[in-house]
């Protein structure tokens, strides 16, 4: 069957502004009155679980024969299909959202072989709409209306001669605060912020701003020049995955050829579009990881 993406990502663009109308209209207080899922960090709240009823409802509604792969609705085991499959994350940054900074998203693509065709990213609090579809290049529409594509820093990205030594780098630090997963995260920021600590190359710094779709998105804007986490879900990750991508970026597994976005603790790497250098900050980044999980 053909699939016509570009009207699939206007009905997820509008079930974007829908789920950014929910979070800037949830009241503080719902936001405070989040449940804890496996620790204190790890945080739902009633809003995430009426966005993803409200994209659940729409999509499924509009498109029938899709299958649904959402943070708050998945059952555990439930994997990705090769079939067309909406993979939704209601709000990306729950604990930005519950604490009020305005570094939150929806995050919202459709996969097919498990593969993301049409990825929408929105920050309805700094009103920035990123899309893209495969093929078809990333946009990023900001809040005064204008529409840009990605990355914005024109056709020809500087390159990145000098390896991590001049990138800043996203990391996030997820929800588990102990064992090998935790010792893998604050290790690869240790290394990414001293050149002691690896006896070579330290990057500008790093930056954990909370939401690993709207890191994909400044990759693919090119503001960021690389994002590292270990363990990821697949709904964090894939439509800012296609999005870094659309961009002329390079998304990275540490599990090359065996790329899979239904597991959870698999190893994301982004690097923006450069006219050279990339491989290099790749490299780096494996290095610094030691042996690959
Ligand atoms: C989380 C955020 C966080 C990242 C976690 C994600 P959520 O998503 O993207 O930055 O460290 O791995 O699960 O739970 O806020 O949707």
């Amino acid at each position: 069957p053909t699939y016509d993406f570009h009207e699939i990502r206007d009905t997820l663009v509008s079930v974007a502004q829908v789920a950014g109308d929910m979070m800037r209209a949830a009241d503080p207080s719902v936001r405070e009155d989040s449940d804890t899922k496996r620790n204190s960090a790890d945080r739902v709240t009633e809003c995430d679980k009426a966005v993803e009823m409200m994209v659940l409802d729409r999509l499924t509604t509009k498109y029938p024969s899709f299958d649904f792969l959402g943070e708050e609705t998945s059952k555990a085991g439930q994997t990705l299909g090769d079939g067309p499959t909406f993979v939704c994350d209601p709000i990306d940054g729950t604990l930005n959202f519950i604490h009020g900074f305005p570094n939150c998203a929806v995050s919202l693509a459709l996969a097919i072989e498990r593969k993301p065709v049409v990825g929408v990213v929105f920050n309805p609090f700094r009103r920035e709409l990123y899309s893209a579809i495969r093929g078809f290049g990333a946009t990023v529409e900001y809040a005064d209306g204008s529409v840009h594509s990605l990355p914005t820093s024109g056709p020809e990205p500087p390159a990145l001669s000098r390896g991590l030594n001049g990138c800043l780098v996203a990391l996030e630090w997820g929800s588990e605060r102990q064992g090998p997963n935790w010792e893998l995260r604050t290790g690869m920021a240790i290394k990414l912020l001293s050149a002691q600590a690896t006896g070579g190359a330290m990057c500008h710094s790093v930056r954990s701003s909370g939401s690993a779709a709207l890191d994909l998105c400044y990759v693919a804007a090119g503001t960021i020049d690389a994002f590292w986490e270990g363990g990821c879900w697949a709904w964090d990750v894939a439509a800012g995955w296609l999005i870094v991508e659309e961009a002329g970026g390079l998304m990275a597994s540490a599990n090359p050829g065996d790329w899979d976005p239904t597991v959870e603790g698999r190893l994301y790497l982004a690097v923006r579009g450069a006219s050279g250098g990339r491989e290099e900050v790749v490299e780096e980044i494996w290095r610094h990881m030691g042996e690959r999980k």
